[in-house]
């Protein structure tokens, strides 16, 4: 039973972002969030230290969403939040808040896929942007994970193929390591590489059948490389950054567009959106959207909702509340969790 205009607190707490979102009905009302610095010097994210700051941020993040919504804690009918998958001691966190109020309140609980959600941002209104229609194809793409999902309705999606590896975010964030970036690096390889020339360096590629994907051959060509040429030069980084950085995102986007490219061409399917962290790259958004031209039809989200953001918790949430899909008391967080 669908409520038009439910409000819903939306928690997000899976990994090393601290979120919490307001929704009514499929408008946002408030969407914050709290990014964990501390990880940056050791190079990844610490599962125990994420986990301590969730629990430091979690009051606060929920107070700044509610006051920034300009509704009260009684106006809440709802409560979703991250099931799963992520860092356990991260989960825990959010499932805890979550449920405790749920409990505190007497309002349903909405247990939600964190991968799902990246998905299911597409649906949160937004009057400049038009919405995917079923079925669609995703390319998500984040720290985690990287699959191509078969969306079929709101609530029924496939993947289709997925990293049997390293995920495309952990690409990224891997060879930035390697040119001396603080974590995470994707970002900076995308800042870097716009004053960088892509075909500058090239690298091996992967050789894997169907639509899955690997990255990690290219992790190993990426560090090879790299060795190499500092024995002949130690300031071969230094004097590279931009081109290393420019050819290094060519390699993985390039990747990444021949397996949604391929996975368009066996569905059938030319509607094509982009969900996770990554898709915030700007050489991965100017690939995709210039398929328009071969009447693909390219759903790119807004930059905020790239990142983990608790804003498509909530939304994911108002479509389980609308299919009677709720949780319990008894729900656990799950460090891994079938789609
Ligand atoms: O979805 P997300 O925020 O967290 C997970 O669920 O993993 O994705 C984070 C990933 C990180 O690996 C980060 O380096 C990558 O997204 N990322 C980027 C960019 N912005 C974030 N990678 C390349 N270019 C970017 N602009
Ligand atoms: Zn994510």
């Amino acid at each position: 039973m669908a409520v038009n205009n439910i409000i819903i607190l939306g928690i997000e707490s899976s990994c090393d972002d601290t979120s919490a979102a307001i929704l009514m009905g499929t408008k946002i009302l408030s969407n914050f969030t709290a990014t964990q610095l501390i990880h940056e010097k050791y190079g990844g994210v610490v599962p125990e230290l994420a986990s301590r700051a969730h629990q430091e941020n979690i009051l606060p993040v929920v107070e700044r969403a509610i006051e920034e919504a300009g509704i009260t804690l009684k106006d809440i009918e709802a409560v979703a939040f991250t099931e799963g998958p992520g860092l356990l001691g991260s989960l825990v966190v959010g499932v805890s808040f979550a449920k405790s109020f749920a409990l505190a309140r007497n309002i349903p609980l909405l247990a939600v896929h964190h991968m799902k959600a990246h998905i299911l941002a597409h649906f949160i209104d937004d009057e400049e942007k038009e919405k995917p229609t079923f079925p669609f194809l995703c390319l998500t793409v984040s720290g985690g994970h990287t699959q191509i999902v078969l969306v079929e309705s709101h609530l029924k999606m496939k993947v289709l193929g997925k990293t049997i590896d390293d995920a495309a975010g952990e690409a990224f964030d891997k060879a930035a390591k390697m040119l001396g970036f603080a974590y995470p690096g994707g970002p900076l390889i995308d800042k870097f590489a716009e004053n960088g020339n892509p075909d500058k360096f090239s690298f091996s590629k992967p050789r894997i059948q169907g639509l899955d994907f690997s990255f990690s051959g290219l992790k190993t060509s990426i560090l090879y490389s790299i060795l190499n040429a500092k024995k002949e030069n130690p300031n071969f980084i230094e004097e590279n950054r931009n081109d290393l950085c420019a050819s290094i995102q060519k390699s993985i986007v390039t990747i990444l567009i021949q397996k949604i490219e391929m996975a368009v061409q066996q569905t059938g399917i030319y509607q094509v959106a982009l969900a996770g962290g990554v898709s915030a790259n700007s050489e991965l958004r100017k690939v995709l959207n210039a398929k328009k031209m071969n009447n693909w039809k390219v759903f790119i989200p807004k930059i905020e909702y790239c990142a983990d953001n608790a804003a498509m918790i909530a939304i994911t949430g108002k479509y389980l509340y609308d299919a009677g899909n709720f949780s319990n008391q008894e729900v656990c967080a799950k460090a891994r969790m079938p789609w």
